[in-house]
């Protein structure tokens, strides 16, 4: 297997649809709820306004709600909010009684150890993150007293993209309670001019319908959304809402309007897409994966979006169809022409396609890419025609990735844009999207629903019609600096190429542009130029909607572009990239997947921080960033501890592996074991004092730690009431009221009162022991004690036990991220030591810093008492005694 990587990912290129859907619930007191309260009335929402503000795309959205706890207690207010993915959160505060709490953006790993904090001085901070089809959610709480008022206002920021000849704006509400004012506003400025604007409402009905206001003339567009509290619901005397669904805003501009090119205080954008061009003919090789895992609904989908999508090629196309499992088939051995009997022909062999066996990624892929390139080279497809590929996968390829990906590259050669379709959970997206991003292409997941195959065909349909081929877009040399993207491979009907920069020259009068491309016809040059002081005059008389959107629309182009680049680089590069991204997130004030954003709320009359993580689509990362998992200060020890709970430390990777072992109280478990330097630590299970006829069963901890040392002849027992030292036959004794240091012959003890043993044998070996005292004398646990290797690199490579076996490097790799049945806690699968294993994320704590409340430690839970991870059985480490 090849090294397996792992990338941040943005998706920028999904269409831009913008969601919203928030709710603020009752709070269920868990200590005190009972039957009636569940249905007690506490917090009410009385004011929700979603405020939308877009000046050439880029959109900017003001998210209030406001509500009063009209209850005698103290109730916690929820405020949930799903934006779309490619959206940034730029602000949010909240205001409790008149006092603003505000939002404060920083850099992730700042924001993760003042999160830490929080944590680990024994507050639950918080929020609850989670990725949908198209939007990521935002959700807070905080706890307010009786009769007191709450104002929680989000802000987010967007470039909406034109897919289909639209910019949408997908606004997905569901207050859950009737809301006494409720309304959406939309105002949209385009200087080019609005040339249709239309709104759509899953939940609007023909009551609703008249209250959607829309109206749109010249540059200005405006619709308003504002029910009655009546209206809202879904019937007369109901309390329950109509409003649950999509709100659907959709416009385009006049294209003929020379005003796409925009320029405001120093920073100008291009917005190109031209009118009246002539389609190019295209040449696609639809490589599809057949293996086993695609066998029932999936191939049926499959099979069903293949034959429209092949019905839609126009007669000027050329086509095959590629299959892999273990093996590679073909429909024609070359490239054919779309002819409708070529297509009736192809229609008949998708049918009799069938799934088995395993996944041949490389070869499919390469053949594809051959048969594109024998075409070209012998002429059978028109000079003048765009090429594609276009990959759908729904599992993990056979090989090396690193091998895939290098012939891929290799056998392309950026000749064709390369598009890598997910099919499910089962896929390594991050793997696909970059494979995809360095071969002008990208990765798309298709979800597996029952509209799997409508989303093929959506996503063959934003490519089906190349307009332009080889797009590059320059700029008035020597005035322009710090451009976005300015060459594209095609360009297809219905979008939008959007390049935005910086002039440098402040004497500059006109900028002008230069685009060339290969057209269906001719190449094509497009001149065009905007005179700077015109153009910002015209945009000054309007009332901006916010002054410097240019350079915030820069600004989010510029860090979207930096991103994705940083999850095709490597080394040096990529530590530029991440710099150069992070500190422009830093300075918009934007909360990308290198920022986060830290909230402090009050709370029972102390402070909180919540903190606002950006999710990312399909990859191990998306789970990085949301668990705060891989602080800087990254301190998990290899360990046992708790109830015993194992933590496995992978520095190389900043992450841990853990396991729990499950056995009776009085067994001992060998931890440690190195032949050559003659150390030994076993530990003996104690278990909960029982209350009686308790027939639950024990927590076990470990009450009793040996440790033996037989080339220094010491052996040495801890348990929480004793430290004994036994050296050859004397013996010495000491408590944990002692604060004691021993230095004796390659032997180091350090007892720091009622909290900790260390002991060191020689430089390389040390360990510590945690005192766990029970702190609340009414519950049953006992004292007990826990164990941390912070220094193994002494022992030697035959070093074995539960712990030891783990000292020598470790890796895993991390294939998919799926949800798990918890939500907060998603499931994974892991490929460690040759074992496929379904791995969950969690945390457990690390006590070396704060014995009493421990450090959360995020790590991939391996379940079965370590089954898979640890060599043979956990039984395997039982040993008869504790020397
Ligand atoms: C709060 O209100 C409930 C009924 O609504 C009442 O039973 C209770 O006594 C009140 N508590 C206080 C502290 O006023
Ligand atoms: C964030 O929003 C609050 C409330 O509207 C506002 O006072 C503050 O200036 C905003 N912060 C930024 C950086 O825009
Ligand atoms: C709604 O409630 C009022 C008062 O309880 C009642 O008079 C009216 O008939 C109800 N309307 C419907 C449609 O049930
Ligand atoms: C559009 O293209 C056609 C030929 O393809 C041409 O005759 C016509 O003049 C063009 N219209 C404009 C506005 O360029
Ligand atoms: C394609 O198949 C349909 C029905 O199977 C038939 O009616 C039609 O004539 C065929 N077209 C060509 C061009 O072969
Ligand atoms: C190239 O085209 C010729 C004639 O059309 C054909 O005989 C030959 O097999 C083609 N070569 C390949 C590699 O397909
Ligand atoms: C990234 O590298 C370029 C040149 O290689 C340099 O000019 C730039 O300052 C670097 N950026 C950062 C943030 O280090």
């Amino acid at each position: 297997m090849g090294k397996h990587v792992l990338f941040y990912i943005l998706l920028v290129l999904i269409p831009g649809l913008i969601t919203s859907d928030f709710v603020i619930e009752q709070f269920r007191n868990i200590k005190k709820r009972n039957a009636a309260d569940v249905h007690t009335k506490g917090i009410e929402i009385y004011w929700v306004k979603i405020d939308c503000k877009v000046t050439s795309r880029f959109s900017r959205n003001v998210i209030t709600s406001r509500a009063v706890n009209r209850a005698n207690v103290s109730k916690e207010a929820f405020f949930d909010v799903e934006l779309p993915k490619t959206a940034f959160i730029t602000n949010f505060t909240m205001t409790i009684d008149g006092v603003i709490y505000p939002g404060i953006i920083k850099e992730k790993e700042v924001a993760q150890q003042q999160y830490q904090k929080a944590v680990s001085s024994g507050q639950t901070a918080g929020l609850v993150k989670a990725s949908g089809r198209k939007t990521e959610k935002f959700s807070v709480s905080v706890n307010i007293a009786a009769a007191s008022k709450v104002t929680f206002e989000l802000t987010y920021e967007e470039l909406l993209k034109r897919s289909f000849g639209k910019y949408e704006m997908f606004i997905k509400v569901n207050p859950k309670h009737l809301v006494n004012k409720f309304e959406i506003d939309a105002h949209i400025f385009e200087p080019q001019g609005i040339s249709s604007l239309e709104v759509e409402g899953t939940f609007i009905n023909n009551d609703l319908l008249p209250v959607v206001k829309k109206s749109f003339s010249g540059k200005k567009g405006h619709v308003s959304f504002s029910p009655t509290i009546d209206q809202q619901r879904t019937c007369d005397n109901c309390t329950t809402s109509l409003l649950h669904g999509d709100f659907v805003i959709k416009y385009d501009v006049n294209r003929d309007s020379p005003n796409n090119l925009q320029i405001v205080s120093g920073y100008f954008v291009h917005f190109f897409a031209p009118k009246n061009l002539t389609y190019l003919p295209k040449n696609v090789a639809f490589v599809i994966d057949v293996s086993g895992s695609m066998y029932g609904r999936k191939i049926k989908q499959t099979r069903d979006a293949l034959i429209k999508i092949v019905e839609d090629l126009k007669e000027d196309d050329h086509f095959n169809l590629i299959l892999f499992e273990s093996r590679v088939s073909t429909w024609k051995d070359t490239l054919v022409k779309a002819t409708p009997e070529n297509v009736n022909e192809t229609k008949q062999f998708i049918e009799t396609i069938i799934a088995g066996g395993s996944t041949n990624l490389n070869d499919g892929l390469l053949t594809g890419i051959e048969m594109l390139n024998i075409a070209h080279k012998n002429g059978t497809v028109p000079e003048r025609s765009a090429s594609l590929i276009i990959m759908l996968t729904d599992g993990h390829p056979d090989g090396s990735l690193q091998r895939i990906h290098d012939n891929v590259q290799n056998a392309i050669q950026g000749k064709y844009p390369l598009y890598n379709l997910g099919f499910g959970y089962d896929v390594d997206y991050a793997f696909l999207d970059k494979l995809a991003k360095e071969n002008n292409g990208l990765a798309r997941r298709i979800y597996e629903d029952s509209d799997s195959a409508l989303q093929l065909q959506g996503f063959y349909d934003e490519v089906a019609n190349p307009l332009l081929t080889e797009v590059t877009l320059e700029y008035s040399e020597n005035a322009i600096s710090d451009l976005t993207q300015n060459s594209f491979k095609h360009f297809y009907d219905g979008s939008e190429i959007v390049v935005a920069g910086r002039i440098t020259d402040n004497d500059l009068n006109v900028i002008t542009t230069e685009v060339k491309a290969h057209g269906a016809l001719d190449d094509l040059t497009f001149f065009e130029q905007a005179d700077v002081e015109e153009t910002a005059k015209a945009l000054e008389d309007q009332e901006y909607i916010f002054g410097d959107y240019i350079e915030r629309l820069w600004a989010y182009l510029t860090i979207q572009q930096l991103l994705e680049k940083r999850t095709t680089a490597t080394g040096y590069e990529k530590t530029n990239l991440t710099a150069e991204a992070l500190e422009m997130s830093l300075k918009y004030k934007f909360v990308t997947p290198l920022t986060s954003m830290v909230v402090t709320k009050p709370e029972d009359n102390a402070e909180k921080e919540a903190i606002a993580d950006k999710p990312i689509e399909g990859t191990y990362a998306a789970y990085k960033s949301t668990a705060y998992q891989s602080t800087p200060t990254y301190h998990s020890y290899t360990s046992v501890d708790g109830d015993p709970h194992f933590i496995i430390a992978v520095p190389q990777k900043e992450d841990a592996l853990c396991f729990n072992i499950y056995e009776d109280p009085g067994i001992v478990l060998n931890l440690i074991r190195d032949p050559v330097t003659g150390i030994t630590v076993n530990g003996e299970l104690i278990g909960d004092e029982r209350t009686s006829n308790d027939a639950a069963p024990h927590n076990t901890y470990f009450g009793r730690l040996g440790v033996v040392n037989v080339q220094l002849n010491l052996k040495l027992e801890v348990t929480p009431q004793k430290i004994i030292l036994h050296r050859g036959s004397k013996q010495m004794t000491f408590t944990w009221f002692d604060e004691v240091t021993l230095q004796n012959a390659g032997l180091t003890l350090k007892i720091i009162k009622k909290k900790s043993l260390e002991v060191s044998m020689g430089s390389g070996t040390r360990f510590t022991v945690i005192l766990h005292q029970a702190w609340n004398k009414n519950r049953v646990r006992q004292d007990f004690l826990g164990f941390y290797t912070v220094d193994s690199h002494r022992l030697s490579e035959h070093t074995h036990g539960l712990l030891g076996q783990f000292f020598h490097p470790i890796d895993f790799n991390i294939l998919e991220v799926h949800p798990g049945s918890d939500p907060e806690k998603p499931d994974a699968t892991m490929i460690v030591k040759n074992n496929q294993l379904t791995v969950t994320r969690g945390w457990q704590k690390d006590y070396t810093e704060d014995v009493r409340h421990g450090t959360n430690v995020p790590c991939w839970f391996i379940h079965n008492n370590g089954e898979g991870l640890i060599d043979g059985t956990y039984t395997d480490y039982i040993v008869p005694s504790l020397f």
